[in-house]
């Protein structure tokens, strides 16, 4: 159960939610990605309990001239153990593709830290029936040339972006066929096995009150949750129901 928090709160703010967030005790991790500017105090304040933290983005590589980057050495230094990757507001507004997905990773996995790679089809997509080919292309290109070593340590969050920040949620049966596909994908490419353990989590409007029915999927096995994993009480609702 991961919250993204986008570019959300100060710092200040960031160690304030830690301190009143109480999630049930659960088998869920219990993931929190705040800005890069808050990961430290972030880190600080969920010391000794159960959340754990992660950034919003890497780059793949460890150090240079790339001025505004923040590298994955760099992350888990500060105490990171996870990474969103190809959010879709990153491949909307700051030219993220496939390819750089899998480059940040790659980059990732190298360092140790647990990757959430994101997938998911557009509205005119959707609305074209193009969803199966998006997503099918999505893990063919940015997700399905790791190996399988490295497959096995990837958390895979489908998140339709109509339904992302709009109040629009898949209903469970749209988001379960979504899930099951990219499960029908991975399987192919790495085995059944595979396909079984991996992770996928479900983001586009989660909230207290529809999480439940989302979570009953047996396709649907954790959150990636934008708006309201930003009040403690909404998010620790949305983990209880995990
Ligand atoms: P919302 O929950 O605000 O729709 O955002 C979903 C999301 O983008 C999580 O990464």
């Amino acid at each position: 159960m991961a919250g993204n928090w986008k570019m959300y709160k100060t710092s200040g703010q960031t160690v304030e939610f830690i301190r009143t967030f109480a999630p049930p005790a659960c088998e869920a991790d219990v993931v929190i990605c705040p800005p890069f500017t808050n990961l430290a105090a972030a880190v600080q304040a969920a010391a000794g309990t159960a959340i754990e933290i992660g950034a919003q983005d890497v780059f793949w590589l460890k150090e240079g001239a790339y001025t505004g980057e923040v590298s994955a050495p760099m992350l888990l230094a500060v105490g990171c153990r996870w990474v969103i990757i190809g959010h879709s507001e990153r491949r909307q507004y700051f030219g993220e593709t496939d390819e750089t997905v899998l480059k940040k990773t790659v980059a990732a996995l190298e360092e140790g830290l647990k990757p959430i790679v994101c997938v998911g089809e557009r509205l005119e997509e959707r609305e074209a029936g193009s969803t199966e080919t998006v997503l099918a292309k999505q893990f063919l290109q940015g997700i399905s040339p790791l190996t399988p070593e490295q497959f096995a340590r990837i958390v895979i969050a489908y998140e339709p972006v109509w339904a992302i920040g709009t109040g629009k949620t898949a209903t469970p049966e749209m988001a379960a066929a979504a899930h099951a596909f990219l499960r029908g994908q991975i399987g192919a490419h790495y085995g059944d096995a595979a396909a079984a353990a991996c992770r996928i989590l479900y983001g586009g409007s989660v909230k207290p009150d529809n999480v439940k029915g989302l979570m009953a999927q047996e396709e649907i096995d954790g959150a990636l949750v934008g708006g309201a994993s930003l009040d403690p009480a909404s998010f620790a609702a949305i983990v209880a129901a995990c």
